[in-house]
């Protein structure tokens, strides 16, 4: 079995489509064990609530170094046994404590097509930009800002009435779409990266 995380701060409607999707596809090797939360007002803890998907709250403030936060979520993961990890919408960098434990193992879903716009507010940083094509990307985690392996990306097309919700919501449909099947596979190892290079691509062709 492996348990997957997802870490999360905010809406949670991604975590939300993957919860969906393995309702609807049931893995036999596969659970979404717990939900790593950084924002006690966040919308994806009552999502998790509501999914009965354990959850850790976790305040970093309470915490001297950003060490000391990550080793505590440690702690957590190790409780729960997870194999995986997939941020959606979690607005930390993850440090070399959890890195270096899950290295390859740890996937993230960013709203353009990188490496165009990282950081936050990459659908502000593209209608800002004028681009006529933006989209989603899903790639490995390392130490930087969006900047590890690529996994897959999906164009969203950017009409010259779109606003920042307009566009904001056809990017989290692409994202919800994508986001949970690349997660399956990343977790199976169907997909993984070596040496800084992302294998087994054409299974997302079938997927
Ligand atoms: C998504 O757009 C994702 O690309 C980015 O954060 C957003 C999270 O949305 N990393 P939600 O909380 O899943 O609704």
């Amino acid at each position: 079995m492996i348990n997957i995380a997802v870490f999360a701060s905010g809406t949670g409607s991604n975590y939300e489509a993957i919860m969906r999707f393995f309702k609807d596809n049931p893995h036999p090797d596969i659970r979404i064990a717990l939900v790593v939360c950084d924002r006690s007002k966040a919308k994806v803890v009552h999502k998790a609530f509501k999914w009965q998907t354990p959850t850790v709250l976790v305040n970093a403030g309470r915490f001297e170094t950003k060490v000391d936060y990550e080793k505590y979520i440690l702690t957590k993961l190790k409780q729960y046994e997870i194999g995986f990890i997939a941020l959606a919408g979690y607005m930390r960098l993850i440090g070399s404590t959890i890195l270096d434990e899950y290295r390859g193992k740890i996937i993230n879903l960013h709203p353009s097509l990188l490496p165009a716009f990282p950081g936050i507010d990459a659908v502000g940083k593209a209608l800002d930009a004028g681009v006529c094509l933006t989209g989603v990307t899903v790639h490995f985690v390392d130490q930087g800002m969006d900047t590890g392996p690529i996994i897959a990306q999906q164009a969203v097309v950017v009409d010259e009435h779109d606003t920042h919700e307009s566009l904001s919501e056809k990017i989290h449909t692409v994202e919800h779409q994508l986001y949970p099947r690349i997660l399956q596979a990343c977790a199976l190892g169907e997909i993984y990266v070596n040496n800084n290079r992302v294998y087994g691509r054409e299974k997302i062709r079938e997927i």
